[in-house]
């Protein structure tokens, strides 16, 4: 990574620190990584009631359609396939529904330039029980018409989609089994005039529901656009107001490959972690005077504790741990453009 004198005028604001946190609380252990003989690709994680990590995966190795979905016991570092996709090569978002130990997952058929084939995606309802060695697809149902859909969160049973090449939320009713677009919005929509190739039209990834004062907020990251944002939902899932920038983060580089935002999540403090590809990973501090600072807590220039001797392979998601005092980073486990395994990093908040 090339730094660039703007670059290093961030690290005061790190070093200074204030408020609760301090700039060395952060502690990073890797606690699994796929092998280069079975690279998978980690796109995205979610922390299950019981503590283990349901994992999906966005590159697919074989001919066959049966994503194979799987779990991490973060204690054990085993992982086990606990059920398939059908119809589908590349699996993106995972969300909690209402009712017990139902998720959405969203997947599809992958074609090129990291688009999916138009018309095979579909969020796949699956049933996976408390500590259960397998799981059950209970529902299939279609998203016509999109070839993107990436972050996924639930308000209860209807699930928001990031189409991230359409700028827009697909909004699917898990009840109904209905699909529709929510609305698009150009602070959701990539930048194909400012960035090149496939980057320049992923705008809407990472989405991540929160709740503040009693209102639901839904986070996300544009990834061309390299903005953190929010908009706030009613107990249906739909917008109320309108989509808001909480920060343009600010790089070194111009938008690309080693420079482009990903998954997300918000913390108990209203601090954003964000998977920043292709080595970091990023916080965006939120101060009560509504200002924000960015810091890399893991990566190149990265100010945590206990990080020497983890590189981050292309992080690609994050997940909040339970009890809130820990985030799990999932990466892609690419390396200079080969696949050596995906990660799964424990970093203390
Ligand atoms: C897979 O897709 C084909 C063609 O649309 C369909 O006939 C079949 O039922 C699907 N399989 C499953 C298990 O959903
Ligand atoms: C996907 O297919 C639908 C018809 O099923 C079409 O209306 C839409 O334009 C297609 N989208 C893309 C991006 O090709
Ligand atoms: C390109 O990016 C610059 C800086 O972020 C912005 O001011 C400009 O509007 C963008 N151009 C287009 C065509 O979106
Ligand atoms: C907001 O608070 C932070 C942390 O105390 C401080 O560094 C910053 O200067 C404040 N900004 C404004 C505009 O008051
Ligand atoms: C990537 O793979 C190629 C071909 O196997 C190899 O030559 C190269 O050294 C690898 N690069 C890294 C960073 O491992």
């Amino acid at each position: 990574m090339k730094l660039s004198p703007a670059f290093f005028t961030l690290l005061p604001l790190a070093a200074a620190g204030g408020g609760s946190y301090g700039p060395s609380s952060h502690v990073a252990t890797e606690i699994f990584s796929f092998p280069p003989t079975n690279p998978i690709f980690i796109e995205n994680l979610f922390v299950l009631p019981d503590a283990r990590l349901l994992l999906t995966s966005y590159v697919h190795f074989g001919p066959d359609t049966n994503s194979p979905l799987h779990v991490l016991n973060p204690v054990t570092s085993s992982v086990s396939v606990v059920t398939t996709l059908p119809n589908s090569t590349s699996q993106t978002g995972i969300a909690q529904l209402s009712g017990a130990n139902r998720y959405a997952v969203t997947a599809g058929i992958l074609g090129d330039n990291f688009e999916f084939v138009n018309n095979t995606i579909s969020v796949y309802v699956v049933s996976l029980e408390w500590n259960a060695l397998s799981a059950t697809v209970v529902d299939t149902i279609p998203v016509p018409g999109a070839i993107s859909a990436n972050g996924l969160v639930a308000v209860g049973n209807v699930v928001l989609s990031a189409d991230s090449r359409g700028g827009r939320i697909l909004r699917v009713d898990t009840v109904t089994r209905t699909s529709s677009v929510a609305f698009a919005d150009p602070l959701l929509f990539g930048d194909p005039a400012n960035v090149s190739g496939s980057l320049g039209v992923t705008g809407v990834n990472g989405l991540f529901l929160k709740w503040h004062a009693g209102q639901r907020w839904v986070y996300f990251t544009n990834t061309a656009k390299g903005i953190y944002g929010r908009f706030k939902v009613d107990s249906l899932g739909h917008k109320v107001g309108s989509v808001e920038v909480v920060r343009t983060v600010i790089s070194a580089d111009p938008i690309g490959f080693t420079n482009s935002l990903d998954d997300l999540v918000v913390d108990g403090d209203g601090h954003g972690y964000i998977a920043w590809q292709d080595q970091s990973l990023l916080k965006v501090k939120r101060y009560g005077n509504g200002t924000t600072a960015q810091t890399v807590v893991l990566g190149p220039g990265g100010m945590a504790n206990g990080n020497s001797g983890i590189t981050l392979k292309t992080p690609t998601s994050v997940a909040l741990g339970l009890g809130g005092d820990h985030i799990y980073v999932g990466t892609g486990g690419a390396d200079a453009g080969n696949l050596t395994g995906g990660q799964v990093v424990k970093v203390t908040i």
